[in-house]
């Protein structure tokens, strides 16, 4: 594996092959000594073009953990805001001398231009591009469906048979789509729910049920998970959203909501929550909330999907 630019393009043995790998990871991580030599003398370069808490601080202590020399650069205050371009700033970080480039960027696409543009030699890992993909969001939300839903037995196994609600924002969400292709791949049946207005043009064909109504897909999915998004006021035009009261009662999981879920039901987020308008405080803070969990699991994930790409020693393809 040189890149990782999506999970559009992940086979089922390569997706579980970072799974495990993270469980490994993850067993390292209990230790006293959780640092690895595995990647010492590599230098790891957090390229963000757009705002990040959790991917950019996470893959900062995947590095270090892993003992790579990290080096963290944001967009703002630095010399793109004079208006260089990707392709000379990658060319600096080429001659910097880096080995892995963590990239968030606005632009759908720029991962794989920074990847096949022959302008860096470094492994590239997309950490959210526009509304395309978010691969290790969605490695990391897997592995802590497996966790959850299959404890002790979850090495080796995919999501055959889960299902898998996904609600909210749909049409901005790189989050929704990379965890289709994967969820797919791994067997879990997924649904959207969203107004008509946040379901994305061009979704007919994919592998999703979609639905209108909430309360009509708890009743007919009988989830497993369920997946909240964040609405990206952002990237939202106003025509495209109904009111905030009418979001929350019609599309938020608010806690009626919740005690009507299966016993064995989680709830995820991938953050930054809006806690009163997708998800209730009831709902994000019960013991069926993943949302620390998927944190802490996205260390372990990204450890695992740095250490495939830089170290040398096993590989999937892209
Ligand atoms: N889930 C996620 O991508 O969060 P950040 O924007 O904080 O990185």
């Amino acid at each position: 594996m040189r890149h990782l630019l999506g999970t559009k393009g992940l086979t089922r043995d390569e997706a579980i092959l970072i799974l495990d790998t993270a469980e490994e990871m993850a067993a390292t991580q209990q230790r006293e000594v959780r640092k690895l030599p595995t990647l010492r003398g590599k230098t790891v370069v957090n390229l963000f073009f757009e705002d990040s808490t959790r991917t950019r601080i996470s893959f900062e202590a995947a590095a270090k953990r892993l003992s790579a020399d990290v080096i963290n650069f944001s967009a703002k205050g630095s010399s793109v805001s004079k208006g260089e371009s990707l392709k000379d700033t990658a060319q600096t970080l080429q001659a910097i001398g880096a080995d892995g480039v963590v990239i968030r960027h606005p632009a759908s696409g720029a991962p794989e231009r920074l990847a096949t543009s022959g302008w860096i030699d470094a492994g590239v890992l997309n950490a959210g591009d526009g509304t395309h993909e978010h691969p290790t969001q969605a490695l990391l939300d897997a592995f802590t469906m497996r966790r959850r839903l299959f404890g002790e037995a979850s090495r080796g196994r995919d999501l055959d048979g889960v299902s898998v609600v996904i609600v909210g924002d749909i049409a901005h969400s790189r989050v929704a789509r990379s965890n289709l292709w994967l969820l797919d791949t791994l067997g879990a049946k997924v649904s959207f729910v969203a107004p008509e207005t946040l379901i994305p043009f061009g979704s007919r064909g994919w592998p999703v049920t979609i639905h209108h109504s909430l309360d009509e897909a708890l009743r007919a999915e009988r989830p497993d998970v369920v997946m909240m998004l964040r609405i990206q006021s952002e990237r939202m035009h106003a025509a495209f959203f109904p009111n905030e009261r009418e979001y929350a009662r019609n599309w938020g999981l608010d806690d009626p909501r919740v005690a009507g879920l299966s016993d064995r039901a989680i709830i995820m987020h991938p953050g930054p929550m809006n806690r009163g308008l997708e998800i209730s405080s009831g709902a994000a803070d019960s013991p069926r909330s993943t949302v620390l969990e998927q944190v802490a699991n996205g260390v372990s994930v990204r450890m695992a999907a740095l250490y495939l790409l830089l170290s040398g020693e096993r590989g999937v393809s892209e």
